[in-house]
């Protein structure tokens, strides 16, 4: 069964759940306004498109601050039939970020997840997760680096997400913007976000851990080394890298197809994304 994190939290009209150090009545106060604290100066707008991220500082106590992201995802069209039968995206991060983190692996440390809903349809719905400093998303590395270095990287990538997985947690959305990269001159550290499309499973399939990596930009000349790495193996199985090539070019092939056909921005008229 599944292990659950952090304290229910009931702030009529939201419902959610929070991490037990951030109870402070402070606190409680600012995040009753998730979409005001996102529109004030202070808070630095880390991405706006189909969800809304921005980080900002708050009071916990009466002496100390956090700086926190707020993700908030606007939910409409679709989305918003399938949340009356369907857990929010923000729970589900909650999820998939407290899978992660009651198991020890890099995350941002889950803070709040907030829901309203109307009816049965979700109305707002906010992530909350600390805010890590001094990463950079670990497609900025990819072009950067010298094989070398690559290597040591990718090594290191492939040893976090194989432990992972071998845990029963495979990240659906596995691209090179949400793997968070902290590098202190020795070593590499990982942190996964954007968590809400994390499934936990009593194992999970070589098949499906090669299907989950093929978003992520891995130079061709490396992608066998990576796999490598990842299988703990000199020779890597033939069907290994077919399965992976296949996927990965079928994965290529749909996104040139979506964006010839202007897929995203007919969606997001539609309201369908
Ligand atoms: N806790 C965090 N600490 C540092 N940066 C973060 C954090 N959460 C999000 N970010 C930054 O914001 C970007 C967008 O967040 P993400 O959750 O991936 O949103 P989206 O679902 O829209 O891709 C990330 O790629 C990362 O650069
Ligand atoms: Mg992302």
């Amino acid at each position: 069964m599944r292990e659950e994190f952090g304290l229910p939290l009931d702030m009529p009209p939201f419902q959610g759940k929070i991490h037990p150090d951030y109870r402070d009545s402070r606190f409680l106060e600012a995040i009753f306004d998730c979409q005001g604290l996102l529109s004030q100066p202070t808070c630095e707008i880390l991405l706006d498109s189909r969800n809304r991220v921005g980080k900002v500082e708050l009071s916990i106590s009466e002496t100390r601050t956090r700086t926190v992201v707020i993700k908030e995802f606007r939910t409409q069209g679709v989305d918003k039939l399938k949340s009356a039968f369907h857990p929010s995206k923000a729970l589900k991060a909650w999820r998939g970020a407290s899978a992660l983190y009651i198991r020890g692996f890099n995350t941002p440390c889950p803070v709040v997840f907030l829901e309203k809903r109307k009816g049965r349809f979700i109305e707002q719905s906010f992530f909350l997760s600390e805010m890590i400093e001094n990463v950079e998303e670990i497609r900025f590395l990819f072009p950067r680096l010298e094989p070398d270095k690559l290597k040591e990287l990718l090594s290191a990538l492939a040893d976090y997400l194989s432990r992972i997985q071998s845990e029963g947690i495979l990240h659906r959305d596995l691209s090179d913007g949400n793997i968070l990269v902290k590098n202190d001159g020795e070593e590499y550290e990982y942190y996964l976000i954007d968590t809400n499309r994390i499934r936990e499973k009593r194992k999970v399939g070589d098949l499906s851990q090669i299907k989950s990596l093929v978003r992520l930009g891995i130079p061709r000349d490396f992608q066998k080394y990576f796999l490598e790495q990842h299988f703990k193996t000199d020779k890597l199985p033939t069907f290994i890298w077919f399965w992976y090539r296949f996927n990965k070019v079928r994965f290529t092939w749909i996104i040139e197809l979506k964006k010839k056909l202007h897929l995203k921005q007919i969606a997001q008229k539609l309201k369908i994304q």
